[in-house]
Order: structure tokens, then sequence, then C-alpha cells
């Protein structure tokens, strides 16, 4: 079938002066749209490229497409990873992942907390913080985490993100508010290992692809932060190991696959998402967060490396995500 692919590249987004360095971080590179094109093509099908905004809107209005491969992230407010998925409902053409509600609500953080906590599902303790005033009265234990409301892609999330003590969350606080302009999610801080866990499929054929633990080899885990000084290192591999499955008891990286999976479902993700959890200090996992469109760049996002090491090909992945999404729609 003829695919378009919804995407953001970073490219087109070059960052102005007095924006943090790392605004435009979630949007892709050109690298991603053409491993996902070499997927389709290798599973039979042909691909049109629909960029994302206004390129997109006037490509899939000049003509449809029979399914979009969605990619694109969006711009300008929380609800901006919803945009391209409500256009193509309004159009009624069918498109690959989440739909527009899972996506906003995910994207912003607190949102997706209550949201999985009111299925039963543990995440840590957090306030919404919305000035430095507020950011001073916090009522919340120390070690805590703040970090950007409704960003992704480690956006405002440093090794300094996690905070000791008042000064340095007020601090940390007035930085966010001011590089971001948009509230601050303070959590309590998980110091225990970190997980990621990638799920694809629907319904009961919703699968774990495999449980990928991120261990720091630099500092101590309960300093650790997975932050973008990490994930952008040129040696990252000297940093950090990434353990798929996990070097952990078979139950327990089970229970983390369950809660991964639990969540995907609380949330309604559809046909592809990656999962964040981290173990507080007495080792309970905590739901941290969910990312329904999830980086697929290969050999690079979180997700193609979980894979890779999971043994299951890129293509398949791709191609798993197509399939997914034809079922859903009867295609
Ligand atoms: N409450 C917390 N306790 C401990 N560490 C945390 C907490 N929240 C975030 N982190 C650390 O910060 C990292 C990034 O946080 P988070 O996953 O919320 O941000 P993101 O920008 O959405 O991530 P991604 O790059 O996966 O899109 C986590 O992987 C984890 O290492
Ligand atoms: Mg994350």
């Amino acid at each position: 079938m003829e695919i378009g692919i919804a995407f953001d590249l970073k490219a087109d987004h070059a960052t102005r002066s007095g924006e943090p360095d790392d605004r435009y971080e979630e949007f892709d590179s050109i690298e991603t749209v053409e491993g996902v094109e070499r997927a389709l093509v290798r599973g039979g099908h042909t691909t049109r490229r629909l960029g994302g905004g206004r390129r997109f809107l006037e490509s899939v209005l000049a003509r449809p497409c029979e399914l979009v491969f969605n990619l694109a992230e969006g711009f300008g407010s929380r609800s901006r990873e919803a945009h391209v998925p409500a256009v193509l409902e309004l159009l009624r053409i069918p498109y690959t992942h989440s739909d527009p509600l899972t996506l906003a609500a995910t994207l912003d953080k607190a949102v997706a907390k209550r949201l999985v906590a009111s299925h039963g599902i543990a995440t840590p303790r957090f306030r919404v913080v919305e000035s430095i005033d507020a950011a001073k009265a916090i009522d919340l234990e120390f070690p805590l985490f703040a970090k950007p409301l409704f960003e992704g892609s480690s956006i405002g999330v440093r090794k300094r993100s996690r905070v000791a003590n008042a000064d340095e969350l007020v601090v940390r606080a007035g930085e966010l508010l001011a590089d971001y302009g948009e509230p601050v999610l303070v959590e309590e801080y998980c110091s225990g290992p970190e997980f990621t866990v990638g799920i694809l499929g629907n319904g009961a054929k919703a699968r774990v692809l495999g449980v990928m633990e991120v261990v720091p080899k630099l500092v101590p885990r309960e300093e650790f932060v997975y932050s973008l000084e990490v994930k952008r290192s040129d040696d990252w591999r000297n940093e950090i190991d990434l353990h798929v499955p996990p070097r952990r008891p078979a139950e327990f990286v089970a229970r983390i696959a369950d809660l991964a999976l639990m969540s995907f479902r609380a949330l309604e993700c559809r046909d592809l998402a990656r999962i964040d959890l981290r173990c507080d200090a007495r080792g309970e996992p905590r739901f941290l967060e969910a990312n329904p469109l999830p980086g697929i760049r290969p050999g690079w996002s979180d997700l193609a490396l979980l894979c890779e090491l999971a043994h299951f090909e890129y293509d398949d992945l791709i191609l798993g995500v197509v399939d997914a999404a034809r079922e859903r729609w009867g295609l």
C-alpha cells in the first residue's frame, strides 16, 4: 500500500538566540525517516514524505494516502503530538500509533501519572509548580526531581534535575520556568534501577519487545540521571550499559514487563510505545512516563537499541507497527 510518513525534522527548526539548545531535541533526524522508508519498501509498500505542519496539511489535502506512518512530534503546545492524528481523523485517513487523546494525555506527564495511578500503578508523588513561590512551598521529601511538564527526548532533563534541598529546587525550577515557559513537574526522586520497556501491538496481541535496564557506569545509581548529557554524549557507551534482558531475577523482570503493559493499556496506547520505569529507594518499581511516539532512529534511539539487543529486526518493528495499525483499521 502507499504509506505517507508524517515527520518534523530537527534540521527545519534552528534554535533561536535565547532558546535553550535542546529546544528542538524531540524532532527527528532524516536517518529516522530513511530507516522507516527502507523498512516499508522492503515490506512491499510504497512511501511518500508528508513532512509536518503546513507541508503535511497541504500534502494530505492535495492527495490522501491509504495509511500514514506517524512520526510527527508537532509544534507549539502540550497538545502538539495530537495535531497530525487529529487532522487525519478529520480527513478520515488511517494512521499508525496512538490517537490524539492518548498523545496529548501522555505528553503532559502529570496527566499521565494521574491516569496510571487511577489504574493502581505506582508513580512517584508529585506537584506541578508554576512559580518560584510554589517551588519554595513544596511539601515533598528530598531528594526530588524537576523537569518540564510537557516535554520529551530529555528536553530540560540534566544531571542537575535531581535536587537535594529547597535551595537547589528553587534554582532549578526557576531555570526551567524561564527556559521552557511551561510548568515544572516536581516529583520524588527514584534512586533505584531504571528500565525502559518496548511494547508492540494491540489488545491481547500487545507484546513486550524487551525490558532494557539502563545501568550507570561512572556515577553511583543513587545520583544517576539518564539525562541529555548522557544521551547526546559521543561516548555514551562509557557512561552506561544497556542490558536486555536486565541481569535480574526472571520474576522481577516479568513484574516490570507487566507494569509496562498495564501502563500501555491504562493510557490506551496503540501499536507501539516505550514505557519508562524506575525503582524507588526500597526497590519498588514506579511509572515515570510513557512515550507513545517513541524515537526510532536506527542504531541511536533507546527503542532501536532495545530491539537490537533483543534480536528483533528493525524492519520487523516498523512493519509490525503497520500490521497492528492495519488490523485496527480493517485495512
Ligand atoms: N522521578 C524520577 N526519579 C529518578 N529519576 C528520574 C525521575 N524522573 C526522571 N528521571 C530520570 O530522568 C530521565 C528522563 O526523564 P523522563 O523519562 O521523564 O524524560 P523524557 O525527556 O520524557 O525522556 P525520554 O528521553 O525518554 O523522552 C529518566 O530516564 C530518569 O533517568
Ligand atoms: Mg523518558
